[in-house]
């Protein structure tokens, strides 16, 4: 059975710790984060994780705060394992990060960084981001994509909930 929660820092253990390491590592990205920045977002930012069965198999890493624009929060990194791929882990993620933010912001914006060339920009474009004309910190690579929050959330119950 899935299961869907946002995480608590203080109650990580080294099971679930050792699982964002494994998922990361295996996520076929060039330069997945080690496991020192791990530990390090893990401890300063908002996690939401799915779980099968208990075991981590699916998490979304996001920043209350973008430093593209103002108002959005951010997603650091979101990470499925390939087996538990195309099932809707990663909407449903998505929801729940928009969920949490449009408590206290609702008129916010959610934006992120993407490779151009990464299948994750089709996912993107399909729950309702934009691509912007900023230029992303990660160089020319990589793509700046924002979308309101009550939109993805509208589009993300379509998709998830139906
Ligand atoms: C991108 C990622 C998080 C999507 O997770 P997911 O749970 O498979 O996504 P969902 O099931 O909610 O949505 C599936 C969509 O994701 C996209 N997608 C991207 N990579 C995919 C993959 N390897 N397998 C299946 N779908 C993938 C497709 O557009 C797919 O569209 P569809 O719904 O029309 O089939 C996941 O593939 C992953 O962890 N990839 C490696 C890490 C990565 O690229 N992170 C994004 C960095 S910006």
């Amino acid at each position: 059975m899935l299961t869907y929660e946002k995480l608590d820092f203080n109650a990580l253990n080294r099971a679930d710790f050792l699982k964002f390491v494994e998922i990361e590592q295996n996520c076929g990205l060039d330069d997945p984060y080690p496991p020192e920045l791990i530990f390090e977002i893990l401890e300063a930012m908002d996690n939401f994780v799915c779980r099968a069965d208990g075991e981590i198999v699916g998490f979304i890493m996001m920043s209350p705060k973008s430093h593209y624009l103002h108002g959005s929060a951010y997603i650091v990194n979101i990470n499925v394992a390939a087996p538990w791929r195309g099932q809707g882990i990663a909407k449903k993620l998505i929801l729940m990060a928009c969920r949490h933010y449009l408590k206290t912001c609702p008129e916010g914006y959610m934006s992120l960084d993407v490779v151009k060339t990464s299948r994750a920009r089709a996912l993107y474009r399909k729950i309702g981001f934009g691509e912007t004309v900023i230029p992303s910190r990660n160089g020319p690579s990589d793509l700046v994509m924002a979308a309101p929050m009550k939109l993805l959330e509208k589009n993300l119950i379509r998709l998830t909930e139906a």
